[in-house]
């Protein structure tokens, strides 16, 4: 691919590396540069890295009526040698291009994808935060832009890459376990719905249950399926759970639930944990029942933003608290988060592929 650069002069874009003082919070910040590339007369066309700035859409633009947009959400990492590595960036631009099918939106090739995202990182890489535990969140997206009113697939989109220099997740630690809401008011997602992807308005449909879950003391709602019988997932992090004999259960994945790359990885890295990493249904009667006879100890949530967050109750409806062991964060979730993490950081190596080294444009 032919990527044109329009960068911000020198005198303006970042010439030293990014050496922040203070926690930098995560997805606040931004960096000088973006990623753009148009789509019309069917074809993706004119990729370009141009100075990060507000878009000209028109108001008519089908994703500002209709929501037909998609994202994804991915890391980089710093790594001893001083290079850039993306974690598992094959597997975003594979849901990307599986969530743009769900919306009728046309897929961009994954090795574009990937080039697009490295090049951006590149050109931005004096803004990685040189901090303990910091990373690039990369934010990759595609909106429809064509300006019609007719609810239909649009005919133009954009792809647009933007980063953010994030600071470590967990700048506390790792010990405040979250508690979770289990309503049987609000549903994510149904059979032949969207669930599975990564649409815009998947995420707009989860704010209302975000502030039910506020007013409970609760970070976040756990999901039930339509029927209210089985535990589906959180609004941005898949669930599990820990069987007493350290099993990790994660619910099988369904087209109502989004296939997290974060539980993908340690699916995959089961032996390397010490112990069996599976899927499973998950019925809220006998979750429930195997939390109060202390046969599950541990439970949490999975996903790029935490990697791993620990849950140490869950709250109904009616008030009724119910407690995950002690409550507190147990050996098996800090393992499989130091595992994951110190993969990501280059402290271990991990399987074959998943750190990807960003190149220098003159390399
Ligand atoms: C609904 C939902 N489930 C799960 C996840 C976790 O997925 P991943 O581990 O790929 O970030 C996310 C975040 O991307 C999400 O938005």
């Amino acid at each position: 691919m032919q990527i044109a650069y329009d960068l911000k002069p020198s005198s303006e874009r970042r010439t030293e590396q990014f050496k922040p003082k203070d926690d930098v919070g995560f997805g606040t910040l931004r960096t000088d540069h973006m990623f753009l590339m148009d789509y019309r007369d069917g074809q993706w066309c004119e990729p370009r890295i141009v100075p990060y700035g507000p878009f000209q859409i028109a108001p008519g633009a089908v994703a500002l009526h209709y929501g037909q947009s998609v994202f994804e959400g991915a890391k980089a990492f710093l790594h001893d040698d001083g290079e850039i590595y993306t974690f598992r960036i094959d597997k975003n631009a594979q849901r990307l291009n599986r969530s743009a099918d769900t919306l009728c939106i046309p897929a961009i090739d994954e090795a574009i994808q990937i080039e697009a995202i490295h090049a951006l990182i590149d050109t931005d890489r004096l803004w990685f935060p040189m901090q303990q535990g910091a990373c690039l969140y990369i934010r990759p997206f595609i909106f429809a832009t064509q300006d019609r009113l007719s609810v239909s697939p649009s005919e133009t989109y954009t792809f647009c890459v933007m980063l953010s220099p994030s600071g470590p997740y967990y700048s506390d630690g790792f010990d405040a376990p979250i508690r979770l809401l289990i309503t049987e008011r609000f549903h994510r997602a149904v059979a032949g719905g969207t669930g599975a992807s990564k649409a815009a308005g998947n995420y707009a449909a989860s704010l209302q249950a975000g502030k039910a879950a506020a007013e409970y003391g609760a970070a976040q709602v756990l999901y039930l399926d339509a029927t209210n019988t089985q535990i589906e997932e959180v609004g941005a992090m898949n669930h599990f759970h820990i069987l007493k004999d350290g099993t990790v259960i994660i619910p099988r994945f369904t087209d109502t639930i989004l296939k997290s790359i974060t539980s993908e990885s340690f699916l995959e890295l089961g032996e390397r944990l010490g112990c069996e990493v599976r899927q499973e249904t998950v019925k809220l009667d006998q979750f429930i029942a195997d939390v109060e006879s202390g046969e599950i100890i541990e439970a949490g949530g999975f996903g790029t933003a935490a990697v791993v967050s620990p849950v140490g109750s869950y709250i109904f409806e009616d008030n009724r608290v119910l407690t995950v062991g002690d409550g507190q964060v147990g050996p098996h979730t800090r393992k499989l988060y130091q595992t994951l993490t110190e993969i990501q950081k280059g402290a271990v190596a991990g399987p074959e592929g998943w750190m990807r080294q960003v190149s220098r444009r003159n390399d």
